[in-house]
């Protein structure tokens, strides 16, 4: 498969380690593929991943089969429109972002929240998309990893499309996630919940002044 990563931050870079250690093919997409380049925690990553391509958000979108947007939450409808709606139309949009906004300092506001998410603005302005959010609620090295949190814990899923949300469950299979450990939610609108876990997410990683932790949902069999 042929992964198109949005973002060249450290989610951007840790997803993509793990698709190219999967065998995936891996495009990353950015605004400027030579500043970025120029950037050394950049430039570090991409010596040691020489296979990843690094283009402009149209490009990577052209090229991905799928897409995983892991640009900042407040800027992710801008990359998107970078990317060009032509080039997402019927492709699956793996959405990890979080709405966070930091202009007021810390801790970070979310926005959009309550009654609407980050993940139902991406559905709504790109209705072509097909968005699954998942893996927002945990730090990235846990996303790739999971047996570094010991026993089980939850990953959720979020998103209209049947066929779109079985093919990330396959792609976090192959991440460590058990079938088990997988809650799908329902509806994009259920994204709502999950970027509000940030709040208490955050708070958590003060407290235990780590992020190797993650949310574990017990009693989760369904009843219906
Ligand atoms: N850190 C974690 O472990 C973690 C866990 C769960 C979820 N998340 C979420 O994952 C996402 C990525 O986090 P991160 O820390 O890796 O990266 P980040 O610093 O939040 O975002 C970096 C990306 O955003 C792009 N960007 C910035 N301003 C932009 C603009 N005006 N227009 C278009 N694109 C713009 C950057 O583009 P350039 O490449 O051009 O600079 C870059 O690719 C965030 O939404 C975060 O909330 C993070």
């Amino acid at each position: 498969m042929r992964y198109a990563v949005l973002g060249t931050g450290i989610v951007g870079r840790t997803i993509a380690t793990r698709l190219l250690s999967l065998g995936h093919d891996v495009v990353i997409g950015t605004r400027d593929p030579e500043a970025t380049l120029a950037r050394g925690d950049y430039a570090e990553w991409q010596a040691a991943q020489p296979q990843a391509g690094l283009v402009g958000f149209a490009e990577a979108a052209r090229q991905g089969e799928t897409l995983i947007n892991a640009t900042g939450g407040q800027v992710s409808i801008a990359a998107l429109n970078e990317a060009d709606a032509e080039h997402l139309d019927g492709k699956i949009l793996i959405d990890i972002a979080n709405p966070l906004d930091f202009s007021h300092g810390f801790p970070p506001v979310l926005d959009p929240v309550d009654s609407d998410s980050l993940g139902e603005l991406i559905q709504r302005t790109f209705p072509g998309l097909r968005v699954v959010k998942t893996l927002n609620t945990m730090n990235c090295q846990v996303m790739v990893d999971p047996a570094r949190v010991p026993g089980d814990h939850t990953v959720f899923l979020s998103g209209e499309d049947a066929d779109a949300k079985k093919a990330v469950r396959e792609l976090l299979d192959s991440f460590g996630w058990g079938e088990r450990t997988i809650i799908d939610l329902g509806g994009i609108e259920t994204a709502r919940g999950t970027e509000m876990l940030l709040p208490i997410w955050l708070r958590l990683m003060g407290a235990l002044g780590h992020a190797d932790f993650n949310f574990h949902i017990q009693g989760a069999v369904r009843t219906q």
